[in-house]
């Protein structure tokens, strides 16, 4: 445990007066803020005006938490819908920031917030940092991508506010950000879980011992990753590895942090982020402890308050443990549109993740390939060989993983292992999955 993290939770200095509300407490602010929300998307964007009228529910009707479930969803596709400023809830002038998502298809989505959604956003972020174990002094290496996506700036602002020292190095370069890390010393980093194993083979080609370095945790967000890289990122580095979840829609980094002293899910800022968990295919709420869809009500945005924004992400929620006042989300297992089917069996890259991972002989680098043969879908798992690797072991690491996935997921795939770095690497997102299958005729 770093010396960072051992304030944790019995260090009240370093929780801010919404991490010490009572679940009541919250859940009036929550109400609160909720109805005020409602209000100010109906009265200022005429999407949500037009969809509440459709629904026949006007803002006075959420009495209670439980009336949100009465009112539309929102999906991407709205979004993209009002490219680029239909969703703004206040005039072009009072817009502080744009940020986009980089839209694989189609037009991209545009967010917008005001001075006051960026101290918000701020403060979230900082919260979410000293939830990480981060504190005034610190020095924060940032090798989120700066730019449209919200990764870099967010994560920027949140460690301003905390009181730390920022290294806004962005993405790419991996060699001159091994540089800087060895030079600069900070005890924070803030990166994709894909990116940080580009950076461990950048120390390991230049000798240096990657458990050496002046890092104590790493705060990992923007792409799913496993409890079984958790530990391959822990050992490699000697760092803590903490989960960090947001996504631009709702805000950007920061809606949800995982604390260093419990890791056991991520603690959602609820007095800003109103959860629900929803089935994917009814839409129907669940209960609190039930897999589903991630929905989130914005409950104190000003430029583009978000009602019911479904994220296709998959995950459950969980009582509060380090922040009893706020509901956990249990780390991501994936999302609706990376599940892939493969004759009938339903399969994240999450799952084979775990699988790669704890294999003898193979480097934590995999790619998915899909392809067809006749009408059949067919997927290669290949995974990068460790240099140690012999034929041997690279021969039973095939049976492994092959095994691994048929008695763990229920479906036959083809494995190969390939040398040592010939995958891609990742400098932001990683892609997993490779689709080679022919499209389908329209
Ligand atoms: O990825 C914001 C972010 C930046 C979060 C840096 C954390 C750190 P988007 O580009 O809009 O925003 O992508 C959002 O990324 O719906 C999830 O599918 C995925 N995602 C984000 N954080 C996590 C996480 C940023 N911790 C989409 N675990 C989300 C799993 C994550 N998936």
């Amino acid at each position: 445990m770093p010396e960072a993290a051992t304030g944790g939770a019995t260090d009240s200095t370093a929780f801010d007066d919404a991490e010490l509300l009572s679940p009541e407490a919250l859940r009036d602010l929550q109400l609160t803020r909720m109805r005020a929300s409602l209000r100010h998307a109906y009265d200022h964007v005429p999407f949500y005006r037009a969809a509440f009228d459709r629904a026949g529910v006007r803002p006075e009707d959420c009495r209670t938490l439980g009336d949100l479930a009465r009112f539309p969803f929102t999906v991407k596709d709205d979004l993209r819908a009002q490219y680029p400023f239909g969703m703004f809830a206040v005039p072009k002038e009072e817009v502080r920031r744009l940020h986009a998502s980089s839209g694989t298809t189609g037009r991209p989505t545009v967010v917008g917030y005001t001075e006051r959604d960026l101290a918000h956003w701020a403060d979230v972020v900082a919260r979410s940092i000293r939830a990480a174990g981060g504190r005034p002094g610190h020095t924060i290496h940032i090798a989120y991508g700066y730019g449209l996506f919200t990764g870099g700036l967010g994560a920027h602002y949140g460690a301003e506010r905390l009181g730390c020292t920022v290294v806004p190095a962005s993405g790419g370069m991996t060699g001159r950000q091994v540089q800087i890390i060895q030079d600069f010393r900070p005890e924070i980093i803030m990166v994709t879980p894909s990116y940080m194993l580009t950076l461990l083979d950048e120390f390991e080609r230049r000798g240096i011992d990657p458990r050496s370095t002046s890092l104590k945790v790493g705060i990992f967000g923007a792409e799913p990753w496993t409890e079984q890289m958790r530990r391959e990122i822990e050992e490699r580095f000697a760092i803590d590895a903490v989960d960090i979840y947001g996504l631009s829609e709702v805000m950007g980094p920061g809606v949800a942090q995982e604390c260093v002293e419990t890791k056991d899910g991520l603690h959602i800022w609820e007095d800003h982020f109103y959860p629900e968990v929803v089935d994917p295919v009814t839409g129907e709420v669940l209960p609190d402890g039930e897999h589903g869809e991630l929905v989130f009500t914005s409950l104190t945005k000003e430029a583009m308050p978000v009602v019911r924004y479904r994220t296709r992400d998959l995950t459950r929620l969980l009582p509060g443990t380090a922040r009893p006042a706020f509901r956990r989300m249990e780390k991501i297992t994936g999302r609706c549109d990376d599940m892939i089917i493969l004759r009938g069996v339903n399969l994240f890259p999450a799952q084979i993740e775990e699988i790669v991972l704890r294999t003898p002989g193979v480097a934590p680098h995999f790619q998915l390939r899909l392809t067809r043969e006749g009408r059949m879908d067919h997927l290669t798992v290949r995974a990068e060989a460790r240099p140690d690797a012999g034929p041997e072991a690279r021969a039973a690491a095939v049976g492994l993983i092959a095994r691994g996935v048929k008695e763990g997921i229920g479906v036959s795939v083809a494995v190969e292992i390939v040398d040592p770095e010939t995958l891609e690497r990742s400098v932001g997102k990683i892609k997993r999955i490779v689709d080679a299958r022919p499209r389908d005729p329209a």
